[in-house]
This record gives structure tokens, C-alpha cells and sequence, in this order.
């Protein structure tokens, strides 16, 4: 797993440099954050000595202490995709207050308001600011949102007061890590193939048909699918995108590769989800030599493809099928009609003219209809936060859709 681990400025930030250890040891990479006042306490020197990697000190540079420049300005959105676990430890009372409230003011604020992966937080301070109201009523909203606190320890602390306020123990942070992770991974066992990005339609040998789709809708899909604990198999057309971690890829070009390479993989999937933008028409021939340029107006018969998602769905059996609609006008209106028509379990809906929407673009705003009646319409939002609620539609649906049959008494 990629552990964030925030450092915020404590007495006990110290502590913060075997934490880095123990979890190397567990296998996970870790990725240092400090506050400038943990900077008081612990240099980065430490941590990078010991994670092996930069610390990130500031929101515009690094603990190198080099100039601003617009990879640093945008860095904490970058950490926040990467990281599978925030952990803070310690954490101060004044950093559980910011997260409590939002306020993004430094990079590890910035990082908690942008990540979207369990956060756990592991509070140090003095046993007055621990019990005091305020803080109480931070924890509390945190605890709220899902955030896990690692409960500080009784007994004699930094300032010369007891009771409780002392960093956990480094077993109980890891508890608190593995019981968190284990939440957050309902899709174990699972599943998922995905179809993400465009296919391309050959004229001749140097022309194609192709569309806007980035492939960033379905690996975020994808992405959101493998931590979430999911075998995840990932079809994609030509796209510039990294494979996600853990998650198993086939390049594809053409709508009908595209089509062998998800009907080939259906079997083993629970899931399937096609956010890919499959070409509707190719051309009914692919020159061998390249079309020449002429005055006369050039006519190119084109033939449709295959829906793969409609031949999918016709034998799908317990399988959940979702698809996506690519709509410019009657949203609601074509998104039922692709659900209907090819026997989906669940549509994405977005439309493509929409500010922030639809190709190419970090967010995308999105309705989904469900194969059950209900119709739930997002709000704007990046496209790793759709990823997260397709799924979890995902499961609701499927438990509402092939629960258990219920058991009737012979009595
Ligand atoms: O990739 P991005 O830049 O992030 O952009 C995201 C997106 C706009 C591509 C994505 O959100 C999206 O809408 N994907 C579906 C695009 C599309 O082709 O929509 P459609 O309405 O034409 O197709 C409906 C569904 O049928 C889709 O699930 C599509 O994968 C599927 N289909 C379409 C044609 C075909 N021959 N076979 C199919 O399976």
C-alpha cells in the first residue's frame, strides 16, 4: 500500500520515524508530509533518510527548498491520487481542528481536503487540550466523516501532566491501519472488468476514426475498483494514462478488439463496467494505400460495429453490467432508453457539452440510473469520487437486485 504519513509538530514526532519503519516492514511505501511546526521537532532529513524518499515540507516546494514551480503548486492533488492511506501521527490538536473544518492552508491540509483513501489519525497532546471541548467536538466530526483515531494513551506525557493525550502505541496505529483497510476493501473477491478509453477505426494506413475520450473516466473506475480490493481487468483503447496499481491491462485499438478482448474476459468478472467511448461506425473497408487527395468531394461508407455492451448484457445471469451514456441533449430521456434497450443493471449518465463534464476532463458531473427505478444525480465532482459512488451503486444494486432469496419456514 502507498501510506501518506503526516507529521505534525509534537513532541512526540519523533516516534513518527519507527512508525516509518514498522510499516516499510510491512511492505508499504511511505511517503513523508511534515507541518512546518513538526520541523521544529524532527528534521526531514530523518524521515527522507529513512522512507528513502523526498519530504514534501511545503505546499509550493520541497524540503530541497526549491523554487515554486507549477508541478509543486498542483503536487498535493498528485500525493492525494497516489495514496492508498493517509495516516497522521502525531496529530495535534490543531491539525485535527483544520481537517474538522476544512481549512487548506498548508500541504498536509490541502492533501487531507484533495485524498480520497481512508485516513487515520493518531493524536498527541497535552491532557487538557486532549479533553478540552474543542477538540472533543473535532474528533467527533472527524469520526463522523469515517476518519479512524488511533485513542491517544493514558500516562505521563512530554509536559509533565498524566493522563491521557500520549501517542498509541505503534501496535494500536497498525490496528487501527489493518481495521481500516479492511473496511475499505468491500470488493475483495471480486471481479471487475472495465473498458475505459477510445478505439480507432482505420481509413488506411495513416487515418482513423476515432473520438476524445482520455481512458481517465475508467481508470479512475479501475483504480478505485483494486483498492477497494477487487481483481480488476482493465480493457483500453489507446490512451495516455499509467496502468493503476495492481490492476491487469489489454491494450486494444478497434472496436471489435475492444469487443473479443471484453467478451473473452466476461467469464471470470462479477462486475463489469464500459466507460469505454466504442465507435459506433467503422469504415466498411481499410485502404492498403493511402486515400489520395483529389478535388472531388470523398465519400467514406461506413458500417455499424458491434455493442458490446448490449451483447454482453443479454446472458449476463448474476453478473451486474453497467454502461455509460455519452449524451448531448435529452439526458435523462437516452440514458433510459440505454438501459431498457441494452438490458444494462446501470447507467452513467453524463452530458458531454456540460462545464467540467464528460471527455478529457479531472471531474465530470453524472446521473445514474438504476436499473431498480432509482435515479441519483451528482453533483460535480473529480472523476476518482464518481469512480467511488459507481461502485458502491454497484453493490447497493446488486444486493437489491439478487439478494438472497428469503427463507420460508416449514412450520
Ligand atoms: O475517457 P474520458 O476522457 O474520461 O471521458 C469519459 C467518457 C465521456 C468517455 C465517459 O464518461 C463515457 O461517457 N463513456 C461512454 C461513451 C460512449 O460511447 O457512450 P455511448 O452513449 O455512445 O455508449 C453507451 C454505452 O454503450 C457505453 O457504455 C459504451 O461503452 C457502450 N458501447 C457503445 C458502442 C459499442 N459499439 N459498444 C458498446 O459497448
Amino acid at each position: 500500500m502507498r501510506i501518506t504519513l503526516g507529521v505534525t509538530g509534537g513532541v512526540a514526532a519523533y516516534k513518527a520515524a519507527e512508525l516509518v519503519r514498522r510499516l516499510q516492514q510491512e511492505g508499504h511505501s511511505v511517503q513523508v508530509v511534515m507541518t512546518r511546526a513538526a520541523r521544529e521537532f524532527v528534521t526531514p532529513l530523518t524521515f527522507a533518510a529513512l522512507s528513502g524518499q523526498k519530504v514534501i515540507t511545503d505546499l509550493f516546494r520541497d524540503s530541497s527548498g526549491s523554487e515554486a514551480n507549477l508541478e509543486s503548486a498542483i503536487e498535493h492533488i498528485a500525493v492525494a491520487q497516489r495514496t492508498d492511506l493517509l495516516l497522521v501521527a502525531p496529530a495535534t490538536a490543531d491539525i485535527m481542528a483544520k481537517f474538522a473544518r476544512g481549512v487548506a492552508d498548508d500541504f498536509l491540509t490541502t492533501l487531507y481536503l484533495a485524498c480520497t483513501a481512508p485516513v487515520v489519525v493518531a493524536p498527541a497532546m497535552n491532557v487538557n487540550m486532549w479533553n478540552h471541548t474543542a477538540t472533543q467536538e473535532n474528533v467527533a466530526t472527524l469520526r463522523a466523516r469515517g476518519v479512524k483515531i488511533a485513542q491517544p494513551d493514558e500516562g505521563y506525557l512530554a509536559c509533565g501532566m498524566t493522563g491521557p493525550g500520549r501517542l498509541a502505541g505503534l501496535e494500536e496505529i497498525l490496528t487501527a491501519i489493518h481495521e481500516i483497510t479492511k473496511a475499505h476493501r468491500d470488493l475483495d473477491g471480486e471481479t471487475i472488468l472495465v473498458s475505459a478509453g477510445p478505439t480507432c477505426e482505420d481509413l488506411d494506413p495513416v487515418r482513423f476514426l476515432t473520438n476524445r475520450s482520455s481512458g481517465k473516466m475508467g481508470y479512475a473506475v479501475a483504480e478505485a475498483a483494486a483498492r477497494r480490493g477487487a481483481k480488476v481487468i482493465l480493457v483500453s483503447g489507446p490512451v495516455n494514462l499509467e496502468t493503476p496499481a495492481g490492476v491487469e491491462r489489454a491494450d486494444v485499438r478497434t472496436a471489435e478488439e475492444m469487443r473479443r478482448a471484453v467478451l473473452d474476459r466476461s467469464a471470470e468478472a462479477s462486475m463489469i463496467i464500459l466507460a469505454a467511448a466504442v465507435a459506433d461506425y467503422r469504415p466498411v473497408e481499410r485502404r492498403a494505400e493511402k486515400i489520395k487527395k483529389g478535388n472531388a468531394p470523398l465519400t467514406i461508407s461506413l458500417e455499424p460495429t458491434t455493442d458490446i455492451l448490449a451483447e454482453l448484457a443479454k446472458n449476463k445471469g448474476q453478473k451486474i453490467v453497467v454502461g455509460f451514456a455519452a449524451e448531448t441533449e435529452r439526458v435523462a430521456e437516452n440514458a433510459r432508453k440505454k438501459l431498457a434497450s441494452k438490458n444494462a443493471d446501470l447507467i452513467v449518465a453524463n452530458d458531454v457539452t456540460a462545464e467540467g463534464a464528460g471527455f478529457d476532463q479531472d471531474t465530470n458531473v453524472v446521473t445514474l440510473f438504476s436499473r431498480d427505478g432509482r435515479d441519483h444525480a451528482l453533483p460535480k465532482m473529480p472523476k476518482t469520487e464518481v469512480a467511488q459512488r459507481i461502485l458502491d451503486e454497484v453493490l447497493r444494486l446488486r444486493s437489491v437486485l439478487h439478494a438472497p432469496a428469503s427463507r420460508h419456514s416449514n412450520v
